[in-house]
């Protein structure tokens, strides 16, 4: 924790929860704001959420003031148990409690046709509600006080990078940054899963630790996992630099990031000096093959769960520390990375290809 940040702590912005007495006095805290109709920041175990009142339409206004968010792009709604959730959906199909005894409390949200009690604000003006029970001890501590849902999108600005730890809300939100409750590291670290379970198909809209498969195992059917921003690799020559723009840019770190999948350092140096920028600072994420020779390398590790709770932390560090670009090594293409490769896609702006 920086000095900024302990004087955040200090002067009652976050609120620390690492004593039982602390947990308690800032779940009470939290739920005494949000009946109030004040946004609060809320740690969960996939990022940390910027919670209001479900249900009041002026409280869950505030959010999308806060994150600067376009209010085209619907809520999550979080709930603490499936009498819950069911009250909030206006048709509850068995997939849905099929996948809720599987999932919940977890990384999944299910979008589900509405019911008359949510606000057209939390939803976009759409007919669906997406549904989630978090598996974080504080957020669900704070949903039994308050007894009401709660909308809460990631803690970040519209289309930064999601918060994984506390300071990481109170750099990207900055002076609109309601109270932050501090629940240390997200240990899923990538946002949920979520599936569209309100038609005939199932479809997954976004991928997540929740894995596909999964979900098909428990239901015994299909879901449609949809493939969009598929990179399109093939038409391009050897050592090219994709172009910016191709994809919708999302969760994305201020520096620019670079994707690339490198045999060796020699290889990695030569594709680097023909399609890298010409200067600036890079900071080289590794997994498999370490370079040496660059400013800063580090290295996440092999098995996805633990890859995902440490990207988006290393991402934050790398802006912190003034990267100007991130060269990142694609971690496999197998389905248990698939959340992991989506977030890559959406916030990648270069990729490096090379001979094969
Ligand atoms: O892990 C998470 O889901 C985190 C934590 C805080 O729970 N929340 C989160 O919220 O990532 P947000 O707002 O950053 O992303 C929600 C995503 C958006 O892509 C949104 O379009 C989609 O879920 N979504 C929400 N409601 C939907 C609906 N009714 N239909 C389709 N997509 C929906
Ligand atoms: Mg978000």
């Amino acid at each position: 924790m920086s000095s900024n940040d302990k004087s955040l702590v200090a002067s009652g912005k976050i609120l620390r929860t690492d004593t039982p007495q602390a947990f308690r006095e800032a779940a009470e805290a939290a739920a005494c704001r949000l009946r109030q109709g004040e946004a609060v920041v809320l740690p969960t175990e996939t990022v940390y959420g910027l919670a209001a009142n479900a249900l009041d339409p002026l409280a869950v206004a505030n959010i999308y003031q806060i994150k600067g968010r376009p209010s085209r792009n619907p809520l999550i709604v979080h709930v603490c148990s499936l009498e819950m959730a069911r009250d909030c959906a206006g048709e509850w199909p068995e997939v849905a409690t099929k996948l809720a005894c599987a999932f919940w409390p977890g990384p999944l949200t299910m979008v589900v046709a509405k019911s008359k009690i949510i606000p057209n604000v939390v939803t976009a003006g759409g007919a669906t509600v997406g549904l989630r029970w978090p598996d974080h001890p504080m957020f669900v501590a704070v949903l039994k006080a308050c007894g009401f849902p709660l909308a809460a999108p990631s803690a970040n600005r519209s289309n930064q990078v999601s918060p994984t730890a506390a300071e990481h809300v109170v750099r990207s939100l900055g002076d609109r940054c309601p109270m932050v409750v501090d629940g240390g590291n997200c240990n899923v670290g990538i946002e949920s899963t979520v599936v569209d379970v309100s038609g005939d198909q199932l479809r997954v809209l976004r991928p997540g630790m929740i894995q596909v498969q999964a979900m098909e195992t428990v239901l015994g059917r299909k879901i449609i996992a949809d493939q969009r921003d598929e990179p399109r690799g093939d038409e391009e020559a050897s050592g090219a630099l994709r172009s910016p723009g191709l994809l919708e840019i999302h969760y994305a770190p201020k520096a620019v990031l670079w994707l690339g999948r490198w045999q060796s350092e020699l290889s990695l140096r030569e594709a680097w000096e023909k399609c890298g920028p010409a200067q600036g600072k890079v900071a080289v994420i590794a997994h498999h093959i370490l370079p040496v020779g660059f400013e800063r390398v580090s290295v996440l590790p092999h098995d996805p769960e633990a890859y995902a709770r440490g990207m988006y932390a290393e991402w934050h560090r790398c802006d912190e520390l003034g990267y100007e670009f991130i060269l990142l090594e694609l971690p496999p293409n197998t389905p248990e990375w698939g959340g992991i490769h989506d977030r890559l896609k959406r916030a990648a702006r270069g990729m490096l290809l090379f001979e094969r």
